[in-house]
């Protein structure tokens, strides 16, 4: 669990996030959502440690992470997984050595174990067969499935994805979303993703928080942000055809039902 508690950022003059409390529960999918510039990527990053906030608190199972010191600090980066935009995987590096990285930096086993490690955390994401190719071999919903064992292979508490389908078809995505979905109940991980990606949102929007400007406007489940009277969420998820869609159902519904 992730408990933030009225986290302030400032870059200069500017107010970037505007005290935003919530809590990230462990074995679930908790989506960020917000429109471009809305500070979710800044959020993610005050909560990973490569910002800190001007005010606030960042609560991992109860340490508090702003307060700790370096070496603290160091230790509870262990306990994360992050996938980020481009997959940034290792060119030079087979998908095996690229997942293999993070055991070989951090952890002590030999290199039998650590093989073994990285091969299990591929097969968990499909991609044994492609463990010997290298990254421009493959396509990009691979690639990004092979950032995903990486994240993955310290067995981390807390898994952290900003815009993980950037650059993937509708369905690729899918694929991505049931994959951290499933694995965060597997290892009961504390799940935070940034997305644009409505279809996300429908699928694996467990607790989601909207973020406007720089605060927290709105905060739900999937089930709830159907039926939710927020004019500026409502705004911003009409943008998506999906979710327009499903709201004119809902309001076609409603309609017949009074009558
Ligand atoms: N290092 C920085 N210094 C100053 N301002 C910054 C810095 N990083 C981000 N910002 C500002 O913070 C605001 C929020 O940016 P952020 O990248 O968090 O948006 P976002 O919601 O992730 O957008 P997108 O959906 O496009 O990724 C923007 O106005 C941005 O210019
Ligand atoms: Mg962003």
């Amino acid at each position: 669990m992730i408990e933030l508690k009225n986290l302030h950022k400032s870059f200069e003059d500017k107010e970037v996030l505007k005290g935003i409390s919530t809590v990230f529960e462990s074995g679930k999918t908790n989506l960020i959502i917000g429109q471009s510039g809305s500070g979710k990527t800044v959020l993610i990053k005050n909560i990973v440690g490569l910002f800190e906030p001007t005010t606030g608190q960042i609560l991992y199972d109860g340490r508090n992470y702003v307060a700790m010191n370096k070496k603290e600090k160091t230790m509870l980066r262990r306990e994360m997984g992050m996938i980020f935009q481009n997959a940034a995987l290792f060119d030079s590096m087979s998908v095996l050595e690229n997942v293999m990285f993070p055991l070989d930096m951090f952890s002590n086993d030999t290199l039998r174990e650590r093989t073994k490690r990285a091969q299990f955390c591929l097969d968990r994401v499909n991609l044994i067969e492609a463990q010997n190719k290298y990254p421009g071999e493959i396509s990009g919903g691979m690639q990004k499935r092979v950032a995903i064992a990486r994240a993955i292979a310290l067995n981390p508490k807390y898994l952290f994805c900003d815009e993980p389908n950037s650059g993937l078809d509708p369905k690729t995505s899918l694929v991505i979303d049931e994959l951290i979905h499933d694995i965060t109940a597997e290892y009961n991980m504390t799940t935070i993703i940034n997305t644009h990606d409505m279809n996300s949102v429908m699928g694996i929007g467990e607790h989601i928080i909207y973020i406007f400007e720089g605060h927290k406007e709105w905060e739900g489940t999937k089930d709830e942000i159907i039926s939710s009277n927020n004019e500026r969420l409502n705004s911003f998820i009409f943008a998506s055809d999906l979710f327009r869609k499903v709201k004119e159902v809902e309001l076609k519904e409603e309609l017949e039902h009074k009558k």
